[in-house]
């Protein structure tokens, strides 16, 4: 019985800053980023959004469309909500979601942890479930706020962003295969202590480990996995910025005596690099958007197309899995939403930047209320006695 992605669907927020106007501003070439790192835009949260925010957003979409086609949402008995930008050490940002998306009480709910990669372990431990369990269905979250600090190398490559997914048996979008690489090993190229809100990142070192990374699951996967790099139409990685997945690419290409010239094998990622390049990262999120960029912006009929996933989390744990599209795979996409809510995000100068960057919630206890920034449908309203209000708009 076929396990994997039955609808996907994801949500930034509505302001973003142009790397041109921090260029103009920071005294970097503008090049750099666009060329250099490869990045045209990045997502800015507003003060009323977060993670859970973020997921909601994303997440009604799907809710939506089961609801459309007569399923029942109830269906869901699992979520797992993937993040390290978590709002609480303890209880798991899923379960403000569970209330904001009105789910049944019968349905566990948990937060998982590694970086960049946990969205991987959620989706790959959905699948799963999903196998012992083939009439349940799993929301698998991967969503999050790439924060570094103002000034520094990484400043260009935050954004935001979270992904949705239902993950089911006999899938209408992708397939998964069962076989997958893996690679762990204890570095630090990036962390967050739990005292800080930006990132702490040693930034060349990061890219490199993350090179070693990808050949290294890569040479994994060889041992679980009768496919070879031929075998491949497609590839997502993990999208730092966009440059990265070129470099990896090109790196795994380059260690499979492949016969692609560049261009075939830049046709091979770049449809999954255009939403990145405009969001920035949104570490959890990054490949998953990049999949529905693949998916939004290729107008060929992928059914029956391979695609080669590599997931990267700091710290590190990298993954290289696969998946294959199903026939009629585009009546479950949401690319005209996605469109629209790209389209509508408002450009914001850089004063409003430093502006929106200074703002963090409060921690005094005290009650506290937010100004309307985001159009989404949902909202962290304030915080109240060290509680999140959220409201449903
Ligand atoms: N025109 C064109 N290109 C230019 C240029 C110009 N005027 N100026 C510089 N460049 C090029 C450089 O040659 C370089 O290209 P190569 O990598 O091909 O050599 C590129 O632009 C970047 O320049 P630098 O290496 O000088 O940039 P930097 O050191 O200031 O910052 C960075 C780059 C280290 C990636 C930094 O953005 C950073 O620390 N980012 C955060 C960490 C990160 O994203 N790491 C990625 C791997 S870890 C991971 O994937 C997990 C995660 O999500 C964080």
């Amino acid at each position: 019985m076929p396990v994997g992605i039955d609808d996907i669907s994801f949500y930034t927020t509505n302001f973003s800053l142009d790397l041109q106007e921090l260029a103009a501003n920071n005294g970097s070439d503008a090049a750099k980023y666009t060329v250099g790192i490869g990045q045209e835009r990045m997502s800015v949260p507003g003060a009323d959004e977060d993670v859970v925010t973020m997921a909601a957003n994303a997440s009604m979409a799907l809710i939506d469309g089961m609801s459309a086609r007569g399923e029942d949402p109830q269906a869901i008995t699992t979520i797992l909500f993937a993040t390290e930008t978590g709002i609480d050490q303890s209880k798991a940002a899923g379960v403000y979601l569970h209330s904001l998306l009105k789910l049944g009480p019968r349905c566990r709910v948990v937060e998982l942890k590694q970086a960049c990669y946990s969205a991987t372990a959620a989706l790959l431990l959905a699948t799963a479930w999903v196998a012992r369990k083939p009439k349940e269905k799993v929301l698998v979250i991967a969503s999050d706020i790439a924060r570094y600090e103002r000034q520094s190398p990484g400043e260009a490559t935050q954004g935001c962003g979270a992904v949705a997914m239902i993950v089911s048996a006999n899938p209408r979008l992708i397939e998964l295969d069962p076989e997958t690489g893996i690679h762990t090993e204890d570095v630090m190229d990036f962390w967050r202590p739990n005292y800080r809100s930006t990132a702490l990142v040693d930034g060349k070192y990061s890219t490199k480990v993350y090179l070693r990374s990808v050949r290294a699951a890569w040479q994994d996967f060889q041992h679980q996995s009768d496919l070879t790099f031929g075998d491949f139409d497609y590839f997502c990685y993990h999208l730092p910025f966009s440059r990265m997945a070129q470099k990896a690419h090109n790196h795994l290409a380059n260690g499979n005596a492949h016969k692609l010239n560049a261009k075939a094998l830049d046709q091979q990622i770049s449809a999954s690099l255009m939403y990145n390049r405009i969001t920035g990262n949104s570490y959890t999120a990054a490949m998953y958007i990049g999949l529905v960029s693949l998916l939004d912006n290729t107008s060929a009929d992928l059914a029956g197309k391979r695609i080669g996933f590599f997931s990267y989390g700091s710290g590190s744990v990298g993954e290289f899995f696969t998946g294959t599209l199903v026939k009629g795979y585009q009546n479950m996409l949401h690319q005209q939403a996605h469109q629209t809510m790209l389209d509508a995000r408002q450009p914001l100068n850089y004063a409003d930047y430093q502006k929106m960057y200074a703002f963090e919630v409060p921690t005094d206890g005290g009650d506290h209320v937010f100004e309307q920034q985001t159009n989404g449908k949902f909202r962290l309203t304030g915080i109240s006695q060290h509680k999140r209000l959220y409201q449903v708009r």
